[in-house]
């Protein structure tokens, strides 16, 4: 009886670790994922379909959440998923913000971190041996492309992007990073499709080209020749993150139906343009290269 208790105690601990440990949950990166492989042209299909280990079948969604479970083995990649702005500051500057935060080293941060990793990716096909890992590139673009359409991923330094704000949603404690993370997407799941993931991904993707059939082409845009401009969707987040997530969240507030029906049309927005923007730097990525799309 006591060894079946530790065994039982020991298993809801490591749930709860696991549980706590979930970033823009699992649902938001798998989300993301899914409706921007649903969108890649044919040559980056096939770059991603090689990159992707045989375990995976082709389904790019299950290495989505890989940045997440590698922050303990590669510290250095913990900042990688951030771009924090000063207190109250309601607007992203590259120069400012995008570092590590606890070693000041510049560049490291989501912005830098989905430019590094659209690099490499631009060496997949040519003749010289990539330096680097491009499968590992691949699933760190994947994510960091829902991370910073996150807004509390550019949220305020001071309380690490919400983390350190304690609320209740409806009844439960939890920080508002988690809030908007998991917890809007996990009650729109519960309240509106049945706790089933493929109807909401469904119900995101027809939105897509019916609702916002005419703004797709600009989330899409990227001035002039550039493959990424993460920039753009890290000011996007970090006046959301104003507007939206810290608005009525206070330390110790309770969020309840006023705070979830106004913000969950958000997180939906994000998680579209998240998803249509990842599949569209994959097929600038991928398709630039002619010499590949011939070839196969
Ligand atoms: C770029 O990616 C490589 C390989 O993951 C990593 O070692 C390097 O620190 C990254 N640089 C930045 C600025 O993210
Ligand atoms: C590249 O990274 C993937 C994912 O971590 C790993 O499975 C694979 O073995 C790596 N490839 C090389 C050549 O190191
Ligand atoms: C789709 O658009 C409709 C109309 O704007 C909206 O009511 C609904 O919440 C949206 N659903 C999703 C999943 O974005
Ligand atoms: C895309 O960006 C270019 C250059 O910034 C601009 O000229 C064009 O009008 C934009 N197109 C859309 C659909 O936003
Ligand atoms: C396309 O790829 C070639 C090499 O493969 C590179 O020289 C060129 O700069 C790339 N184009 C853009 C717009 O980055």
């Amino acid at each position: 009886m006591d060894c079946y208790k530790i065994v039982l105690v020991t298993i809801v601990s490591f749930m709860l670790l696991v549980q706590n440990t979930k970033e823009w949950g699992e649902d938001g990166h798998v989300i993301v994922c899914k409706i921007a492989q649903a969108r890649l042209s044919d040559a980056a299909a096939k770059a991603v379909k090689k990159l992707l280990p045989e375990s995976a079948n082709n389904d790019l969604s299950s290495k989505c959440s890989w940045a997440d479970h590698v922050r303990f083995i590669y510290p250095w990649s913990s900042a990688l998923h951030f771009a924090d702005t000063p207190d109250s500051v309601c607007s992203y500057n590259n120069k400012r913000d995008c570092k590590d935060q606890k070693t000041g080293i510049k560049g490291r941060c989501v912005v830098g971190a989905i430019t590094n990793y659209t690099n490499q990716l631009l060496d997949y096909g040519s003749a010289i041996k990539p330096k680097y890992n491009l499968t590992q590139a691949l699933y760190f673009l994947s994510h960091f492309m829902g991370d910073i359409h996150q807004p509390l991923h550019c949220g305020f330094v001071s309380d690490k992007g919400g983390n350190e704000i304690t609320v209740h949603w409806y009844t439960r404690k939890q920080n508002l990073h988690h809030v908007w993370d998991v917890s809007i997407i996990e009650t729109e799941l519960e309240r509106f499709y049945d706790s089933e993931l493929g109807e909401f991904i469904d119900a995101i993707q027809q939105n897509i080209t019916k609702v916002w059939a005419k703004e797709v082409e600009e989330w899409e845009n990227c001035s002039l020749d550039n493959i990424a401009c993460p920039s753009i969707y890290a000011s996007e987040s970090s006046v959301d993150a104003c507007k939206w997530a810290y608005k009525d969240a206070s330390e110790g507030s309770t969020l309840k139906d006023d705070y979830f029906l106004s913000r969950f049309p958000i997180v939906n927005l994000r998680l579209a343009q998240g998803g249509v923007r990842l599949a569209a730097t994959l097929n600038r990525i991928f398709d630039n290269d002619t010499k590949l799309a011939m070839s196969m």
